[in-house]
């Protein structure tokens, strides 16, 4: 080789590698950074987003709710007839606890059930060692035994409580309560009226006793027989003409979907999962999966009339409550409709990679015995997922079966940011959100509070059998 080849070889050389370097440098990266952002420019966007929009934490009133709730078995009017249940203080549903965000909420739970027990607080955000879920955040409390549960209540909405221990039993039997917290100043409204609603799985006139059964497994868990609103079936609820009313609406049932929907009366929905939407809208096809909540604000026909509240989800409406305003005409409450102004818009964190993606499946092939189970994974035999606190994450659900799964996240509140691919337009927060079968839903969020915290689908047997994993916010 003479000195004009080496040369011309070296340059060759250099311009293969410099080419190769440049071409690898340029690419897939290239192509990207002209449309997207930087992910780690964007995640801080989306914290700063969140961080100036919502309010650090609220003053304490200084006032202290103290209620005791004894659970155990009771024989309770429901649908008109005894009904051998669980009950908390002899009621179905239990006492409605009423308070006013800033209050300290001091619960002690006294357990005369013939199993272990403890309450969680349904879309409450408390401490982690309040959140009752067994093993996790407290132990379980045996028979005879009490634990007291006390938490500052931080936001204002509709929320519930129920055993988090063999809960497709539990609740099913009766377990669970209202609990709602007004904000420092309520609203004028000239009624505040909260249904329960719950659905039971009767058979010869008592609760079918066989939970957890191949076919609730095999399908959307168990979907009762009989459908109650604070424990009776198709009740009548009056009103006055002109009367401004907020309705809040809780599923309770163990895996029943709801979508509520009214002849004669159109309601504006104002709060969901608890708490105010941006921007009220009318309720149309609006699903309350079990653990949803829905709160309306309704104007009553200025004059005599009768309405309906109907379940629309099955083919065959169901009509749920009778309603009838009658009486003297009364001033409608003139007020704006409340909403939020703290919801942050992160639409773009469309263009955010998910930090991880939770599959659902059924695993388990033998016959008789199915699990469900979150990224192949049974409870307990899980490994917990690591979040960062106070850093917008975005995570992706993609559900691998032909069935329900409204999957509900402890501690924490998230918006739904896309279904399917598709953008969605949700500018409030949720605590479940239902996935329809094979649905992939995105869903952001900024843990706030350290701890471990539950993640499951609120079909209880679902979660019973496996479907339930913990996050751990760091
Ligand atoms: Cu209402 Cu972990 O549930
Ligand atoms: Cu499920």
């Amino acid at each position: 080789m003479n000195l004009r080849q080496i040369v011309t070889t070296s340059i060759l050389c250099s311009i293969l590698i410099g080419s190769y370097l440049y071409l690898n440098q340029q690419s897939p990266q290239s192509k990207t950074s002209h449309n997207q952002p930087d992910q780690s420019q964007l995640r801080q966007q989306l914290t700063r987003i969140f961080a100036d929009s919502y309010p650090s934490d609220i003053t304490p009133t200084g006032n202290t709710v103290e209620i005791n709730l004894v659970a155990a078995q009771s024989t309770v009017e429901v649908a008109g007839q005894p009904l051998q249940t669980w009950a908390y203080n002899d009621q179905v549903p239990g006492p409605a606890i009423t308070a006013q965000q800033g209050d300290l909420l001091k619960v002690t739970l006294t357990n005369q059930l013939p199993q272990p027990t403890t309450l969680h607080w349904h879309g409450v955000r408390v401490p982690n060692q309040m959140d009752g879920v067994p093993d996790v955040t407290q132990t379980p409390v045996d028979s005879g035994n009490t634990f007291t549960y006390e938490f500052l209540l931080r936001d204002a909405g509709t929320f519930w409580y129920h055993p988090h221990v063999r809960g497709s039993e539990q609740v099913e039997r009766g377990l669970y309560g209202a609990l709602v917290v007004q904000p420092a100043d309520p609203l004028p409204y000239q009624q505040d009226l909260t249904l329960v609603l719950d659905d039971w799985l009767l058979s010869q006139n008592q609760i079918n006793p066989y939970f957890n059964t191949p076919h609730d497994l095999m399908h959307d868990g168990r979907w009762g027989n009989l459908i109650t609103l604070n424990s009776r079936s198709t009740p009548g609820l009056t009103f006055q003409p002109g009367e401004r009313v907020r309705l809040r609406l809780i599923n309770t049932a163990n895996a029943r979907v709801f979508r509520p929907q009214f002849t004669g009366l159109a309601p504006q929905v104002i709060a969901i999962d608890g708490m105010l939407v941006a921007q009220p809208f009318p309720l149309r096809d609006l699903d309350l999966a079990p653990g949803n909540r829905i709160d309306l604000d309704i104007t009553m026909p200025d004059q005599p009339t009768d309405a309906i509240l109907w379940d629309y989800f099955s083919r065959l409406n169901i009509r749920l409550a009778d309603i009838s305003i009658q009486g003297p005409v009364v001033t409608t409450a003139d007020f704006p409709l409340p909403h939020a102004t703290q919801i942050p818009d992160w639409s773009a964190a469309q263009d955010l990679k998910p930090d991880h993606t939770f599959t659902l499946d059924a695993l388990g092939g033998h016959m008789m015995a199915i699990n469900w189970a979150i990224d192949k994974q049974i409870y307990p035999d899980i490994t917990p997922l690591d979040l960062q606190a106070n850093t917008f994450q975005k995570l992706r659900i993609t559900n691998n079966s032909s069935r329900f799964h409204p999957m509900h996240l402890h501690g924490q509140f998230f918006q739904v940011l896309s279904r399917n691919g598709q953008t969605v337009d949700e500018k409030y927060w949720r605590d479940t959100v239902l996935l329809y079968g094979n649905d992939t839903v995105d869903i952001g969020l900024i843990p706030l509070d350290r701890g471990s915290w539950a993640y499951h689908c609120h079909i209880l047997e679902h979660a019973e059998s496996g479907m339930m994993t913990l996050i751990n916010v760091n």
